[in-house]
């Protein structure tokens, strides 16, 4: 299995956080968010992860990742998107990445308390995805179920409602997600919808839907940022992360601290 972190994109609703970073290097009380999509991966089992980067933020994330895994325990690689086509174009910007291997890509700005580890490491073909009961659907990609629960509609932000289960940004494929990538038209905002992904596998009967209660957080906002950090806090969420991204982050603060100690030298 490979991993995709998706972490591209202006960000334009966070202005003028972002006009000096990107969204994902935003901080989520004491760390980076983009550490959040990559401990899941982590938690996951996955040791390859490729992340997807705007081009006016690539050295920001070098300068914070790109020497944070010693001992090739988590190999990182990095591609630069020029302009942000949509989710799906991660698939094919991510192709030779990701090979012949099952994918599992996750957005920069999602943020989960759930550890999915079981369910993506049980994954074997066709495609895998998440449900979770919002309060507004209409600002997601949506997924309606029907009596036995099982999925049979899914569509980006519906105009009229059709369920309360949003999908969020965590996403597991067999190796025709590039197939199926490809084929995708663009959107009326100009983009590749990640809905039309799950609709390919939906439609072969191979997409199995999984529910979870626990929170999700998507920092897109000024409030859901703040309120990010709050629960994140509340919940000591940070104390969760597994131990190979625990030990590179305090071996990259303690480096931090010793560097700044010789220039105050
Ligand atoms: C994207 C997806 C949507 C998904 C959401 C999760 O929306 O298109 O299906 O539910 O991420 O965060 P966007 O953030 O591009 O509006």
């Amino acid at each position: 299995m490979k991993g995709i972190i998706l972490s591209g994109g202006t960000a334009t609703r966070l202005f003028p956080l972002t006009a000096t970073t990107s969204k994902q290097l935003l901080p989520i009380y004491d760390r980076q968010m983009i550490f959040y999509p990559l401990n899941t991966l982590i938690e996951a089992g996955i040791k390859d992860i490729l992340i997807i980067v705007s081009p006016e933020h690539s050295g920001q994330y070098l300068n914070l990742l790109g020497s944070i895994f010693s001992q090739n325990k988590i190999r990182l690689q990095f591609k630069v998107q020029k302009i942000p086509r949509g989710l799906a174009d991660a698939f094919i910007m991510g192709e030779n990445f990701i090979g012949k291997e099952n994918v599992t890509m996750i957005l920069g700005d999602n943020i989960f308390e759930k550890n999915f580890s079981s369910e993506i490491k049980k994954f074997r073909s066709g495609g895998l995805i998440f449900a979770k009961k919002v309060r507004d659907p209409e600002r997601f990609g949506v997924v309606k179920f029907d009596e036995n629960h099982k999925a049979v509609e899914i569509v980006e932000k519906p105009k009229k409602w059709i369920s309360d289960f949003a999908i969020p940004g965590l996403y597991v494929y067999d190796n025709r997600v590039i197939r199926a990538a490809k084929e995708v038209i663009p959107s009326e905002r100009g983009e590749l919808e990640i809905t039309e992904i799950h609709n390919f596998f939906l439609e072969k009967g191979e997409l199995q839907v999984s529910e979870f209660s626990q929170e999700w957080l998507d920092a897109g906002t000024f409030e859901t940022l703040l309120e990010a950090g709050k629960i994140v806090k509340e919940k000591k969420l940070y104390e969760k992360f597994n131990p190979l991204i625990n030990e590179a982050i305090l071996k990259f603060n303690q480096e931090l601290k010793i560097l700044a100690k010789k220039r105050l030298i």
